[in-house]
């Protein structure tokens, strides 16, 4: 499969880097990155081999920058919902531009797009001293919000505010803006960092902040299943969030190893019959006497019926609610059959999102947030730093925007859920020898 994967330039790089690399030790190895630094898109899965010559251009500082960083305006803005690790980025976003390039006009944008617009609140300037202890916070500093705004006013918006770098830190959506900013701006650079807590965008390995929502829905999980196992009959229900994509479900269920039925919007599920999910239940407490069922906020909407269909600011469908319906058929469906359940129902989803990062995102969002300042420095534009196969790498936004990733139920994530809960296939019609893998 070919792509298109080259990079936009916003300006000329003339400006020689302020980055010396001062302090190393000169025998290392560390210099700036050029054109011919590249990574493979494909490197291992040889089905796509076909091209294998279709490369990203790998991430890093360059020999030449626009600009003297002394004259630059900067801004940054948080947009959609909350994730973990947004202050880590608007932090090391702040201090590289302060200390790596020196730059000292560092615009934060308030409540994401809206900020972009005469309707918004002014920006705040941020410096090393206001955003050294931010990353020890949950939520982000600059505020978040959703929905698009005009990308005409947002561009003459910037133009006002004299802004020639702008990081977009948010999902596909917000992506998207972005990419219909960089296409309105002359010169100005539109860098976007990959955040949704759902992991569910394309050309990055993983998203910021989705380890430490992983972290926490599993530690919720194990909860469900102390409750459980502590009474007679018990069944837990975790509901965590995944609108499209069940990415926290099936990773927090394989974090926890509790989980005994784990329920995503990318593979459809049958409720009654012996293959489906009370089926199932029936026969597992017969066995082991308790359950744990992870649910995906949009799994199972296949069961909603002839409702109005609602939408969030940002256009995203609102799902109806998979975790009560569980609830209402699980325990009307014992009662029928006279074995009553103690039925535990738990929905972490907004404590996951607006948690403060764990490690391995701290270290994440840093890295992230130092590509996507030498990207900027480097006159780029319409892209998206991500790290991809473990190398960090600059993305086109073109691609980035052109769908949104999921669990391929045909694929090794889900099979090692399948093969660590143990649950059979809940597919309709699974007994007439229909595969779910
Ligand atoms: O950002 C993605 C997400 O966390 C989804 O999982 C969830 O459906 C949605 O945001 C809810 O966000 P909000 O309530 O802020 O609109």
């Amino acid at each position: 499969m070919t792509i298109n994967t080259k990079v936009p330039v916003a300006a000329e790089a003339r400006f020689p880097s302020p980055l010396r690399f001062a302090g190393c030790d000169p025998t290392t190895a560390i210099r700036y990155r050029t054109e011919h630094d590249r990574v493979r898109v494909y490197p291992c899965i040889t089905q796509e081999l076909d091209d294998p010559e279709t490369v990203f251009e790998r991430a890093g500082p360059r020999e030449w920058i626009t600009d003297d960083p002394a004259n630059m305006t900067v801004a940054i803005v948080t947009c959609g919902g909350l994730c973990p690790g947004l202050n880590d980025v608007i932090r090391g976003l702040v201090m590289s531009l302060w200390h790596h390039y020196g730059v000292s006009r560092v615009l934060g944008i308030r409540y994401g797009y809206a900020g972009l617009t005469p309707a918004g609140l002014e920006p705040f300037e941020l410096t090393p001293d206001n955003v050294d202890e931010i990353h020890r916070d949950g939520g982000s500093v600059l505020g978040v919000s959703r929905g698009a705004q005009d990308v005409a006013v947002m561009a003459e918006r910037m133009r006002e505010f004299g802004i020639s770098k702008l990081f977009v830190i948010g999902g596909d959506g917000t992506q998207r803006g972005a990419l219909e900013l960089a296409g309105v701006l002359d010169g100005v650079s539109v860098i976007g960092i990959p955040k949704t807590v759902d992991n569910d965008i394309l050309w990055v390995d993983q998203t910021f902040g989705f380890d430490t929502a992983v972290d926490i829905a599993a530690r919720v999980i194990s909860d469900a299943h102390v409750e459980a196992r502590s009474t007679e009959r018990g069944v837990g229900i975790v509901k965590v969030m995944g609108r499209d994509s069940g990415f926290i479900a099936a990773c927090a269920a394989l974090a926890s190893l509790e989980a005994n039925v784990v329920l995503v919007p990318e593979v459809p599920f049958a409720m009654e019959g012996a293959d489906g999910l009370l089926g199932f239940l029936e026969q597992r407490l017969e066995r082991k006497d308790h359950a744990v069922i992870v649910v995906a906020e949009g799994a199972g909407q296949e069961h909603f019926h002839g409702l109005k269909v609602r939408r969030d600011a940002s256009g995203n469908k609102l799902h109806q609610d998979i975790g009560e319906l569980l609830c209402e058929r699980i325990e009307s469906h014992f009662n029928e059959i006279g074995k009553p359940v103690k039925l535990k129902y738990l929905d972490p989803g907004y404590s996951v999102r607006s948690a403060p990062a764990c490690g391995t995102d701290r270290i994440y969002c840093t890295r992230l947030a130092h590509a996507a300042v030498h990207a900027a420095m480097a006159g780029k534009t319409a892209m998206m730093v991500s790290r991809w196969s473990g190398h960090y790498v600059h993305v086109p936004l073109e691609l980035v925007t052109q769908g949104r990733r999921k669990i391929n139920p045909g694929g090794s994530l889900w099979r090692t859920v399948l093969e660590a809960t143990g649950q059979p296939c809940l597919a309709e019609g699974a007994r007439n020898g229909e595969s779910c893998r």
